[in-house]
């Protein structure tokens, strides 16, 4: 619900004032921000099954809450559409240039039609089995990656689907 009324607030932000505004750490602990939310996800979905792989090798200049936001919103998909009893894998590595994160999980492929407007505001896809949702998280999700000077993308397959969050490892100087 909290998650939900964020994202809410965000986007009337994002239209209304200056869009997402980012709070940076010079070292955020990205490995225990991640492991925060894996576990915070799977205490409210116990059936889940999350695993993570990390390779942190460097430091990442980045707004923790708001990665830990954006990861909220790709696991609470990744449980939402991704095929049940399956496991949905986080990865996350970071070296001298880049920190990418990408969240992993079994399920049907995303049609190329709905890939197309997947990052829109309020777009849902066609199969929600029931689920609820306003079509925002995955919109936020790309508003904090391009707040970080980086992008967020989707790949699928008819095994699996990748959201994959690259961003810079130091804040751009423009920020
Ligand atoms: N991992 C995924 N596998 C398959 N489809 C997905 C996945 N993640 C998102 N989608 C599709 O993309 C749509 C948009 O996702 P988004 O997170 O923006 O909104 P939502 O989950 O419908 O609602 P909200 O996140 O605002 O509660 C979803 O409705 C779903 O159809
Ligand atoms: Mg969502």
């Amino acid at each position: 619900m909290s998650g939900l009324v964020s994202n809410i607030l965000d986007f009337a932000r994002g239209r209304l004032g200056p869009g997402i505004t980012l709070e940076y750490k010079k070292d955020a602990r990205l490995a225990d921000i991640l492991s925060q939310v894996v576990s915070e996800l799977h205490t409210v979905y116990p059936d889940s099954i999350i695993e993570t792989n990390f390779e942190l090798n460097h430091f990442v200049e980045c707004d923790g809450n708001r990665i830990a936001q954006l990861v909220s919103n790709l696991l609470s998909n990744a449980i939402a559409y991704g095929r049940e009893h399956t496991p949905i894998i986080v990865h996350a590595t970071s070296d001298e240039q880049s920190f990418i994160l990408s969240v992993e999980n079994y399920g049907n492929e995303i049609p190329a039609a709905t890939v197309r407007q997947i990052f829109q505001p309020f777009y849902r896809g066609n199969d929600h089995s029931g689920k609820k949702g306003l079509g925002l998280g995955l919109y936020i999700s790309a508003e904090i990656a391009k707040a970080h000077g980086g992008n967020l993308s989707v790949t699928s397959s008819n095994e699996t689907t990748f959201f994959t969050l690259q961003i810079p490892v130091e804040k751009p100087v423009s920020k």
